[in-house]
């Protein structure tokens, strides 16, 4: 029976950097979801006849939500959703089985790496036809659907059992259950030489994965311990908790610090990794030493064709604006192309489609190439596992390596989280209109030598993305880049990106933020950061 129920537009369901991200009780008020859901399908010409895939990354309110949208989708005459069994996929598996399957498109319940439970974030994501999330022209679309909608549809049923694999129907439309894993694991296969890496990890090199209490669990028991041979126990946290068991699911050094403490104390494994809430980020470690997700990227761009999905070289790289420009130097010595884009993942889409770049990556801990069109945790983690099992050395001799061969990016992050949302914008405001006078001029220690406010020409589609962080540019090679985070749910975050340039040999080992100093001074300087926000501390630093 399908209700058509009136609705009135509800202010503020305008998708950020990465779908719609809010409280989970907003999710949970009448009508909130429902909304967002019939504005993404007015957005996107309706669902009439199409297939959509439909999964997320289990937290809190993800069962509630996928059955309101299948009712939805059956309501408008969808044909199919092929939904992860339990309402389960990982965002990178979610947008392999849109390509694998030919789906006009799917949705993925996720806040990523933002805590979960009643009480933190939950989130909505479109993806389109190609497994990548909306460009821009179809979120804004969504959200001028969510300001003019009068009424949604929904059919009255009961809640389907989304356990138990295989097609049942719902109305006129069948639902699906897969294996959540099984066709990753499959493309897994395909780009990776598991025998290789069976063959290290049955060496005696040591591995450990922690999962952060969420989606990447059952993915990485499958592949790294019961396909790889990996020892049982390597992956901890190993199962979905809808709160993430407390954790705060975001692979970096200060909230996997369980995982640091193993890789920096006595008898540490070989090899350590984390993914985030939905698997799309990845974070690595080896014995004593933290990659950052900017080297990370570098790295595999320097190694990938010692796996086979890449033996034939790679088409060309990308990456964020704000992520190091590590990847740039291997490009350069490779003779690959190397595009800079505003941060985001939606922005690597076109190039990736249009088989400009074939590895991209962020300096938020997201690495991915053109197998899918998300980022993908686990899919890094195989691939430094392949690289290793090639190359037989260290985590810590590939980067001294890396370094002697093409100089070392010193690299960081430090977020002001939680600001005034006013006091946020009066300080990029300011900088912003500063910008034209500072080439020059003395910030602190160093010399200005270019400044601007980012904006991006997409190569494909000539389309324009302006506003997308203030980038100042030192002269001898260090850089300073200042944005306001597009996915926080409270208050403002404050992203200072730095970076700064070393070839002297014996300038190599230096710890980060020291060899940062000059950079982290004119920042302050430049940002007016402690006057503007009350801080003199960043609250996390990766
Ligand atoms: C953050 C990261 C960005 C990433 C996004 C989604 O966005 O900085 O690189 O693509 O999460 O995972 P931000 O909060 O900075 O807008
Ligand atoms: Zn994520």
């Amino acid at each position: 029976m399908i209700q058509t129920r009136p609705t009135a537009p509800i202010a503020g369901q305008k998708p950020g950097t990465s779908g719609l991200r809010k409280k989970t009780r907003v999710f949970m008020e009448p009508g909130y979801l429902e909304n967002f859901i019939q504005a993404t399908w007015n957005a996107i010409g309706g669902v009439a006849g199409k297939t959509l895939v439909l999964g997320g990354d289990g937290r809190f309110f993800n069962d509630r939500a996928a059955q309101v949208i299948l009712k939805m989708a059956a309501a408008s005459g969808a044909a199919r959703v092929i939904v992860g069994q339990n309402a389960l996929l990982s965002t990178p598996a979610a947008s392999n089985l849109i390509r694998q399957r030919g789906a006009d498109g799917g949705i993925i319940l996720s806040a990523s790496h933002n805590p979960g439970g009643e009480t933190e974030d939950f989130g909505v994501k479109y993806n389109a036809a190609n497994g990548g999330p909306a460009p821009e022209s179809i979120t804004a679309k969504i959200h001028a659907e969510s300001e003019r909608l009068t009424e949604y549809r929904i059919l009255d049923a009961p809640d389907r059992d989304l356990g138990t694999l295989g097609e049942t129907r719902l109305g006129e439309m069948t639902v699906e259950v897969v294996d959540p894993v099984a066709d990753y694991l499959a493309l897994m296969k395909t780009l990776f030489d598991f025998d290789a890496i069976r063959a290290l990890l049955a060496s005696g090199f040591r591995l450990r994965f922690d999962a952060m209490s969420a989606i990447t669990g059952p993915y990485a028991k499958a592949i790294l311990e019961d396909t790889l041979g990996a020892a049982p126990g390597s992956v901890v946290n190993a199962t979905p908790l809808p709160d993430f068991g407390g954790h705060h699911p975001d692979p970096n050094p200060v909230w996997a610090k369980a995982l640091m403490d193993t890789m920096f104390g006595a008898d540490a494994p070989d090899f350590g990794a984390a993914s985030d809430g939905d698997g799309d980020r990845n974070m690595i470690v080896g014995r004593g030493v933290y990659v950052t997700p900017s080297d990370s990227l570098a790295v595999l761009a320097a190694n990938a064709h010692l796996a086979p999905g890449y033996a034939g070289g790679l088409k060309g790289v990308a990456r964020s604006m704000p992520t190091s420009g590590a990847v740039d130097r291997v490009a350069q010595a490779r003779g690959m192309d190397c595009y800079a884009t505003p941060t985001g993942w939606k922005f690597f889409g076109n190039l990736l489609d249009a088989g400009r770049a074939s590895l991209c990556g962020e300096e938020s801990a997201g690495s991915g190439s053109d197998h899918v069109r998300e980022k993908d945790g686990l899919w890094a983690v195989l691939l430094w596992l392949n690289i290793l099992a090639v190359r037989r050395q260290s985590v810590t001799e590939i980067m001294t390596d890396h370094w002697a061969t093409f100089g070392r990016n010193y690299y960081s992050r430090h977020d002001y989280e939680g600001i005034d949302t006013d006091a946020a914008t009066a300080l990029m405001d300011s900088l912003r209109a500063r910008l034209p006078d500072l080439p020059g001029t003395q910030a602190a220690d160093l010399r200005i030598a270019s400044a601007e406010d980012f904006a991006y020409t997409d190569p494909v589609d000539g389309s324009v993305t302006e506003a997308q962080g203030l980038q100042i540019t030192f002269e001898g090679g260090a850089r300073l880049v200042l944005r306001l985070s597009g996915t926080g749910t409270e208050g403002a975050t404050l992203r200072v990106y730095l970076e700064r340039f070393e070839d002297a040999p014996d300038r190599l080992a230096l710890d980060p933020q020291d060899a940062l100093a000059p950079v982290i001074a004119a920042a302050h300087a430049l940002g007016e950061i402690t006057p503007r926000t009350g801080r003199t501390e960043p609250d996390v630093i990766t």
